[in-house]
């Protein structure tokens, strides 16, 4: 288990840091991640290079026994590189210039930041790339977090390269677009620009690939730094941070290429869906490695500084939040930062050290942590545990959030509130795009799936037909790859499965808003509803918003009906038996009461079973292998008998008793040929 921080030794002078690693040992810590912003301190002018510093710094490290993983230091280029090549600075929508005085001020498709970046990458790997305490390699950082696209003409000229590299041809480009529509028609790659400040909506094909464009540029970068750090002989893991659900970057096109997958991850403390969205993000980041742990690369010791008002977390939070990440796959829990800084944007942000000292409940938390993450020992791999699979896909994302539609859907938020009536049931689950659904799941939702591939709706009718059950709806399979609708009407491909004809989106007054909330890490996300549709499941009566669109059986069962809106006695939920499997469509989206109805329908149906029967509300519950983590969310002191052994101290276990915000790893006795199966964990609980 990795424990440690950020470590920003360059903000501070020498005489702290032989402190820094006497803490840090005393705090447990076995690793930092070394220099993140240490670009203009490395190499302070162009031709000017000091890594002294530097080599005292792991020295002492490695003498104490702390391992390194370093950073290639590019994601805050110096003063003299925005001076002396403009160049390199990104821009807004409308071209006008972001400037420095931040950080992640460079545009990424730039080719003298890459250059200038990959001289410094050089430099950093032949010095120490055969150094023993440097066991991990950190690329950039958090890709594309400020900045979610960059308009400059370094972006035009790399776009069109982008473009005619995907198209070959103009007139393939201006089929995939339509661009007969408002007189868009090309005549060759080079009358192509950004999708700046338009006097209206730009074309949404165009704004598909536009952001195809943006997550491959970050991309780019990191597989540009990356193949130098492996050119210089980098043997160590390679890895950057992601951000959980973000929206500009197709993580799950950038996983292949991390040996890691890094998370950062900050719950807001005060949204009242906090640990759901926490859950969410951890089940996403694990599920884009299956088999593989990941690491929380950053979250915070207590209160961030970021978001309008920065309460602290609650007593215990800190304990709670990391085992959720245990809990769900994690085997190393970091923070940003090692010290609090004295000056600079993020000086009211919590660190493992606070500037108020070791005297401090923060110091006190971060000592037991490291203890008790210690006492954990290795853990087991996360394996295929889940049995139910939620369809998350970054193009659709993209493309149902573009404008002009009949409303505007928040795909998180709709994501989190299905995640949400899984969570809180117990229930184990992997969060993939369409390809990933296999017959290793029993039950896939598919809660808004738009833009559905030809390769996705493949996946999907094989799931099926082998045996799984499917749950698809709204505005599903209504667009191909270039977001144009498929020729034969909507919900082509996917129409024998669902056994249904779709007429029309019935769109609702209202929207959905919240969203992102502040910043990419917060998962603020609520349905504020206008217009209703409301239908029954399994005697539960709910309320559909945005959509109540209207279908009709071609041989499925209708399971509800509108009973108000515009859609009235209309199917709201379908049932389709579609060869040893069943395909469901729901034509709404549900409040949280209709989504748990419906996923206690589905779960029924596919015999799906929480990791652990009947627990206490307010009790999450995760599972790798045989290591289940119960953790106590709620305000009351729950008791749980169990049957297994206390994974810190061996001790057998036949009872827990939780208080709020405690959390207990538990080893419970699992066959192994049942811990890829079904099998709810040998808990037994009254
Ligand atoms: C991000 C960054 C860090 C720091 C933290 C603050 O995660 O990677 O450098 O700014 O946010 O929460």
């Amino acid at each position: 288990m990795l424990y440690g921080a950020d470590y920003n030794p360059d903000q501070w002078p020498e005489e702290v840091w032989d402190e820094d690693v006497r803490l840090m040992q005393e705090a447990g810590v076995n690793i930092v991640s070394l220099g993140i912003f240490a670009w203009s301190r490395i190499q302070p002018a162009e031709h000017v290079w000091d890594f002294a510093w530097l080599d005292a710094v792991i020295e002492k490290l490695h003498a104490g026994g702390i391992q390194v993983n370093l950073a290639t230091a590019t994601a805050s280029p110096p003063p003299w590189v925005s001076a002396n090549y403009p160049e390199t600075l990104p821009a807004d929508e409308s071209g006008a210039s972001y400037w420095p005085g931040s950080r992640q001020h460079f545009a990424p498709s730039s080719p003298t930041y890459r250059r200038l970046a990959g001289e410094l990458v050089r430099r950093l790997a032949e010095r120490y790339v055969h150094h023993p305490a440097v066991v991990m390699w950190h690329v950039g950082n958090e890709f594309g977090c400020h900045l979610w696209m960059d308009f400059s003409d370094s972006a035009r000229d790399a776009y069109r390269i982008w473009l005619a590299d995907r198209y070959e041809h103009i007139d393939a480009l201006n089929a995939a677009w339509g661009t007969s529509f408002w007189s868009q028609r090309y005549g060759s790659f080079e009358e192509i620009f950004p999708p700046r400040l338009a006097p209206y909506s730009h074309n949404p094909s165009s704004m598909l690939d536009w952001r195809r464009f943006t997550s491959d540029m970050l991309l780019e970068c990191y597989l540009a730094e990356r193949a130098i750090l492996l050119e210089a002989g980098a043997t160590q893991p390679i890895t950057t941070n992601f951000m959980g659900p973000f929206k500009p970057a197709d993580y799950a096109k950038w996983a292949p290429f991390m040996d890691v997958i890094a998370d950062d991850c900050y719950p807001d403390p005060t949204s009242p869906t906090r640990v759901r969205d926490a859950a969410f993000q951890r089940d996403l980041v694990r599920s884009l490695k299956p088999g593989v742990p990941w690491l929380l690369w950053e979250q915070a010791t207590d209160a961030v500084n970021w978001r309008p008002s920065n309460p602290g977390k609650r007593p215990g939070a800190l304990m709670a939040e990391t085992a959720q990440s245990i809990g769900r796959g994690a085997d190393g829990i970091m923070f940003f930062q090692w010290r609090q800084s004295r000056a600079g944007s993020e000086k009211f942000h919590s660190a493992m050290l606070p500037h108020a000292g070791t005297d401090t409940s923060t110091w006190r938390a971060v000592t037991e942590l490291g203890a008790r993450l210690k006492a954990l020992g290795d853990l087991p791999a996360p394996g295929r545990d889940a049995r139910v699979a939620l369809v998350f896909d970054w193009e659709a994302w993209w493309a149902v959030e573009e404008r002009d539609h009949p409303v505007q859907i928040d795909y998180l938020a709709v994501m989190l509130e299905w995640y949400g009536a899984l969570h809180a049931r117990g229930i184990q689950v992997d969060i993939v795009a369409p390809e990933r659904v296999d017959d290793g799941y029993d039950l896939a939702l598919a809660p808004v799936l738009y833009l559905l591939r030809d390769e996705g709706a493949a996946a999907l009718i094989r799931f099926v037909e082998g045996g799984g059950t499917l749950l698809a709806g709204p505005f599903t399979d209504l667009v191909d790859g270039h977001d144009q609708f498929r020729a034969g009407g909507f919900v082509t491909q996917l129409r024998a499965l669902l056994g249904i004809r779709y007429e029309d989106f019935g769109a609702l007054g209202g929207t959905s808003a919240g969203g992102m909330g502040v910043g990419a890490m917060s998962l603020k996300a609520v349905l504020a509803q206008v217009d209703t549709a409301r239908f029954a499941v399994g005697g539960v009566d709910a309320a559909g918003s945005l959509l109540a669109e209207v279908v009709h059986p071609a041989g499925a069962q209708v399971e509800s009906r509108f009973e108000t809106g515009p859609s009235a006695g209309s199917p709201a939920l379908t049932r389709h038996r579609h060869g040893a499997g069943e395909a469901w469509y729901i034509a709404t989206v549900p409040d949280a009461a209709g989504a748990d109805a419906v996923v206690g329908a589905l779960v029924a149906a596919a015999d799906v079973h929480p990791i652990v029967e009947g627990l206490p509300t307010g009790v999450e519950v995760a599972r790798r292998g045989d290591l289940v983590t119960l953790i106590n969310h709620g305000d009351d002191t729950v008791s749980i008998p169990v049957s297994g052994t206390d994974a810190e101290t061996g001790a057998a276990l036949e009872h827990l008793t939780l208080a709020s915000q405690e959390v207990a790893f538990v080893r419970v006795p699992v066959a192994a040929d049942r811990l890829d199966a079904n099998a709810a964990a040998s808990i037994s609980v009254s």
